[in-house]
Formats: C-alpha cells, sequence, structure tokens
C-alpha cells in the first residue's frame, strides 16, 4: 500500500525553515516562516504565559479529558477578544482547536458537512495552506484578486469584480486583519462594501483571524470583524493564538460558528463537537488553559497586552525603519508601502528570482513570492538589507 504513495508538494513556508538552519553562513537573515522575534532574533516565552504556566503547574490536579468543545471558559473568553460584545453569545458555536490551521480545518469540514456543494473562495494570493486545505477537504474553490503588485496595494476594484461572481451559499474567506501574506488590508469602508455584496449575494464570510493584536492593536485590528458579525447572519471565524500569545507549538486556536438564532448555534455546536471527536477527540488543553487564565486575570492580562503591544510598535519600528533605507536607497517612495502596511508581513513585489538571487547571495531569506516576515528585519543592518533590495530590483 504505501508504495503507492506519491511524494507530496511540500509548504514553501515550511520549506524555507530547514533551507535556512542548514546554511552555515553566520550572516545570514531569516525573514521566512511568521514567528516573532525580538531585537535579538529569539522568540522567547511570553512574561504572562510564563506566570499562568506557572500557576497551572502549581494548582492543576488532574490531566483527564476536558470536553470534545475543548474548555468552555477558554472558548467564552476568546469570544470575547474576538468579538466583544457585538454579538450575543447565545449565536456563537465555539469549539477549541489545534491553533489557527486546526480552527480552518475544523471549520473547513463544518461547511463540507453543512453544503458539500459550497465553493470557497480565497484571495490571490493567500496563505498557501488555505487553497491546500480547501482541496484536501474537497471542497470546489475559487480565487478573487486582492493585490495590485504594481503599487503593493489592494486592488478592491478588482477583489469587488471577482467576488461579484458569487452563488448563494459560498463561502469567502477573509483575512480579519494584517492580510498574510501581501500586509495590505482593507479599510472600514471597504469592509463594509464586501458586507453588503455577500449579503447580496447570500454568501458567507469565513475570517481568518492570526494576528490580532499585531497590526493597528487588539481591538482596532477586530473592528471589522466586530462590525461585520453584526450584519451578517451567519459568519466562520477561525482564531489563533500562535502569533499574539506566542503559543506556536501548544497548538491554541478557536473555531466559531456564528448563527442567525440560538437554535442553529446549537446545531453547528453539536457540528463542531462531533468533528472534533472525529479528528482528534480533545483538543490540547495547556496552552488553552494558560490563554484562559491570562484573559480572566486583570493583572496577568494587563501584562499580556503590555508586552503584546511591545512587540506591535517594534514591528512598526522596523517597518518605517526599512521604507526610510528604501527610500534613500532608491532615492523615491516606490517602497514606502512597507511603512503603510501593518502586521507581520510585507509582500515586496520582487520576482522570484530576484528573491532565489537574494537568498543566493546575500544569505537573505523570503519566501519565494518575496514575503517577508517584519519581526525578522535586523535592525542595525536595515541600510545592507535595503542595498541588497535594490541591487537585485534594479
Ligand atoms: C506563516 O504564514 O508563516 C505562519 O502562519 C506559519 C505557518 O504555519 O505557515
Amino acid at each position: 500500500m504505501l508504495e503507492k504513495l506519491t511524494p507530496q508538494p511540500p509548504d514553501k513556508i515550511i520549506e524555507l525553515i530547514g533551507m535556512y538552519r542548514a546554511d552555515p553562513r553566520t550572516e545570514k537573515v531569516d525573514l521566512g516562516v511568521g514567528v516573532y522575534k525580538d531585537e535579538k532574533g529569539a522568540t522567547p516565552v511570553m512574561r504572562a504565559v510564563k506566570a499562568a504556566e506557572k500557576r497551572l503547574l502549581e494548582s492543576q490536579t488532574s490531566k483527564s479529558y476536558v470536553g470534545l468543545l475543548g474548555d468552555l471558559d477558554f472558548n467564552a473568553a476568546m469570544r470575547g477578544l474576538v468579538l466583544g460584545d457585538a454579538v450575543p453569545a447565545g449565536r456563537v458555536a465555539a469549539a477549541q482547536a489545534p491553533g489557527g490551521t486546526g480552527a480552518i480545518r475544523q471549520l473547513l469540514e463544518l461547511v463540507k458537512l453543512a453544503n458539500p456543494g459550497a465553493k470557497v473562495w480565497y484571495s490571490d494570493p493567500t496563505w498557501p495552506n488555505h487553497p491546500a486545505m480547501v482541496r484536501h477537504v474537497g471542497l470546489a474553490s475559487a480565487t478573487y484578486r486582492y493585490f495590485d503588485s504594481a503599487t503593493c496595494t489592494v486592488d478592491f476594484a478588482a477583489m469587488m469584480a471577482d467576488l461579484d461572481g458569487l452563488s448563494a451559499g459560498d463561502v469567502v474567506i477573509l483575512h480579519g486583519c494584517c492580510h498574510n501574506p501581501t500586509g495590505a488590508n482593507l479599510d472600514a469602508a471597504q469592509w463594509d462594501q464586501v458586507t453588503d455584496l455577500l449579503n447580496a449575494k447570500g454568501a458567507i464570510p469565513f475570517i481568518d483571524f492570526a494576528y490580532q493584536g499585531f497590526g493597528d492593536g487588539l481591538d482596532a485590528d477586530a473592528a471589522a470583524v466586530r462590525r461585520m458579525v453584526t450584519r451578517v447572519p451567519q459568519m466562520l471565524i477561525a482564531a489563533s493564538c500562535s502569533k499574539n500569545f506566542g503559543l506556536y507549538r501548544d497548538r491554541v486556536g478557536i473555531a466559531m460558528a456564528v448563527a442567525q438564532d440560538a437554535a442553529t448555534a446549537d446545531l453547528a455546536k453539536g457540528a463542531l463537537s462531533s468533528l472534533n471527536r472525529l479528528n482528534f477527540s480533545f483538543p490540547p488543553d495547556h496552552g488553552a488553559k494558560v490563554v484562559e487564565i491570562i484573559l480572566n486575570d486583570p493583572e496577568l492580562r494587563a501584562d499580556w497586552q503590555a508586552e503584546l503591544e511591545e512587540m506591535r510598535t517594534r514591528m512598526l519600528e522596523l517597518r518605517a525603519g526599512l521604507a526610510e533605507a528604501l527610500r534613500r536607497e532608491t532615492n523615491s517612495d516606490s517602497f514606502d508601502f512597507v511603512a503603510h502596511h501593518r502586521g507581520m508581513f510585507s509582500r515586496l513585489g520582487l520576482s522570484q528570482e530576484q528573491v532565489m538571487k537574494l537568498r543566493e547571495e546575500s544569505g537573505i531569506y523570503m519566501v519565494g513570492d518575496s514575503r517577508v516576515n517584519i519581526a525578522g528585519l535586523p535592525a542595525d543592518k536595515l541600510d545592507a538589507l535595503a542595498k541588497a533590495i535594490v541591487r537585485v530590483a534594479g
């Protein structure tokens, strides 16, 4: 049987981690996978996480199963973090999931269960795991144009033109904030127009929400989702705690299905519970419990928010620094978009060949589509980096 397997296409982002590690050059720069790094290039455990883990270690008396939907207090706290009080709790079916990826996967399976004929739309470009998972789950897909690579901004006219092709029941994946890979985001008025279009077509928004707190702040980043949820009958949301709590390897996420009424939400809750059982039974508890402790303890929560804010402002400074260095180097404002983008990533608009050249000649690693992880930028080498970028781009 096993000999019938064919090699699977590697995930471009994960592949890059291995290539970077194998590069012996000491001056190499890692702008690949979306992991936050501090000025020393480390990804430390956040202070509030350490404190909550200590508390958990001392107080936990059992490792027995929790429940198929996970820790209900975590689910309630995450509903609050993401949605605030924008929607009554009774309309939200929430299930803990192993990371943001696990939440996306469970929600795609929920779509398949509810409406196997639904077509799932995602932006072109998007996070490469979106198309891969939609394909794997066996749902039909379509793309909508999103990015104008000449200006490195959202091509909103093209996006709306493509979404005009939506059919009733289709599902549209939208990045709630901090678009991955481009860094270019919709403004509030554009979100409203997308909401109106989806409502007119009878399509359902599916929000991938992996970077809350990395763009303009915890609440500002959730503003679009919170407004949209008040204006649509149904919505799916996959939220991740990998980045904003730095809990990457602990796999902490939540799948939420917002329904038009409590009875429908109950149906969705039953389906999510069953899907958890079918895929892994119980979601991993440790990281979720840590998040729940932090969110429900005012002191820990304040410290977590302060540290998250330090991370966010550091990324903004790096954005400004790189844009400034590129401005000096090119004598133009053609890279100013780096300072205007938000979140962990920016797509620089380089060709695959130029990206390869940067890797081979200068040991600068970015994803093949020229996505850079802003947190990986070396603050003391921005000029050298700008020089290398302009050298290949010129
Ligand atoms: C990324 O886009 O780099 C992150 O979301 C990590 C991942 O799993 O791909």
